[in-house]
């Protein structure tokens, strides 16, 4: 079996790309490393199923090819990050809807299967307890760049149910919430990793707005697992799907967590999202996924709790310095 990973020298895409090499598949990824990096895939350099291909899925003449050729697509390849996005929304615009345009129109030709990486940013200002997949979506206005990534993901879940419904395209999208672990980097905003660095430099963790927003992490290998088994399940298709733990807790709690598991002295202070992005900042109190439909579709849950997540980045990290 042959698999493209677009953005697989990504945070998730390497560890899914990593997965299935050790199930004997084919892997090509595709991946311009604008925030991913070969050292992600180091460990399957000299792998001869392994195949990696430096190039913007933009404008790679190859990537119709790419496609054309593989039994299954999954399509990470995004602009990411809140910071990213806020200071770069054109980009964040083009390669998350023209990036998702190619790889549809090529995996059209020979109905390739495909699965979309989207985002529990579609979900918006929602203010519901948890959010389904069913549910109406509150996006915030164009004037916040923020909700650039927002839009363009969800214009890219639009764009994968009408090849479904057109084309028939064995299509499945999902939405990731907080996805964190090994190799995922603080420099794009990701809250876990940025904690982690400070902590284990006893420097202050900044923590933006009051801190009493709560989220939910799961870790990348569950993360992982959760694709691959959608993947595999053909009533998928046509279909979108959270993915993302159900254990919450609070950035200052998160903060306070991370502080406790790396024996950190460093002490948490508190920016207000204005200086931190952008004037008028929105960001959402809380964000918990429904996941009734990947448990029920699959036998999905997360295995690896909050802590266990703390211990394997802060390992991770401490093992690179
Ligand atoms: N990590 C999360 O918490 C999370 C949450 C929601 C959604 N997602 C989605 O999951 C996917 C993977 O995210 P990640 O966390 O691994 O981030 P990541 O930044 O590590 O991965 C994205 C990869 O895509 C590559 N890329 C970006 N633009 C490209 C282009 N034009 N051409 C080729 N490659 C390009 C990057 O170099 C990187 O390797 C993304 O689609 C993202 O939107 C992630």
């Amino acid at each position: 079996m042959r698999v493209l990973i677009t953005g697989g020298a990504g945070f998730i895409g390497s560890h899914l790309a990593e997965s299935l090499v050790a199930e004997g598949k084919h892997v090509t990824v595709v991946d311009d490393f604008s925030t991913g990096s070969r050292d992600n895939v180091a460990s399957l350099a000299n792998s001869p199923l392994f195949e990696l291909v430096e190039g913007d899925i933009l404008n790679i003449p190859e990537l119709e090819y790419l496609v054309s050729r593989s039994d299954l697509v999954f399509h990470l390849a995004a602009a990411v990050g809140v910071e990213l996005v806020v200071h770069d929304p054109v980009k964040t615009i083009s390669v998350n809807v023209h990036g998702t345009e190619r790889i549809l129109t090529g995996a059209g030709r020979r109905k390739t299967r495909v699965v979309i990486a989207s985002t529990s940013e579609v979900y918006g200002k929602s203010e519901k307890e948890s959010f389904s997949e069913k549910d109406d979506l509150l996006i915030g206005p164009p004037s916040h760049s923020r909700w650039s990534y927002a839009s363009s993901k969800l214009l890219d879940e639009f764009l994968a149910m009408a090849y479904f419904r057109s084309l028939k395209l064995p299509v499945t999208v999902v939405r990731l919430f907080n996805t964190v672990g090994p190799r995922q980097i603080g420099r794009y905003g990701m809250v876990l990793p940025r904690f982690v660095t400070k902590a284990l430099k006893n420097e202050p963790i900044e923590v933006y707005g009051d801190g009493e927003q709560s989220r939910c992490f799961c870790h990348v290998l569950d993360t992982v697992r959760a694709l691959k088994g959608l993947s595999e399940e053909s009533r998928t298709r046509g279909r979108v799907f959270n993915i993302g733990s159900t254990e919450q807790i609070s950035i200052n709690g998160l903060a306070e967590r991370v502080i406790a598991r790396t024996g950190s002295s460093s002490t948490i202070r508190h920016i207000p999202y204005e200086e931190a992005y952008e004037p008028g900042f929105e960001d959402m109190r809380h964000r918990l996924p429904n996941i009734c439909e990947i448990r029920n579709m699959i036998d999905w849950e997360p295995n690896y709790t909050l802590d266990q997540i703390i211990d394997s980045t802060a390992l991770h990290m401490r093992t690179k310095q």
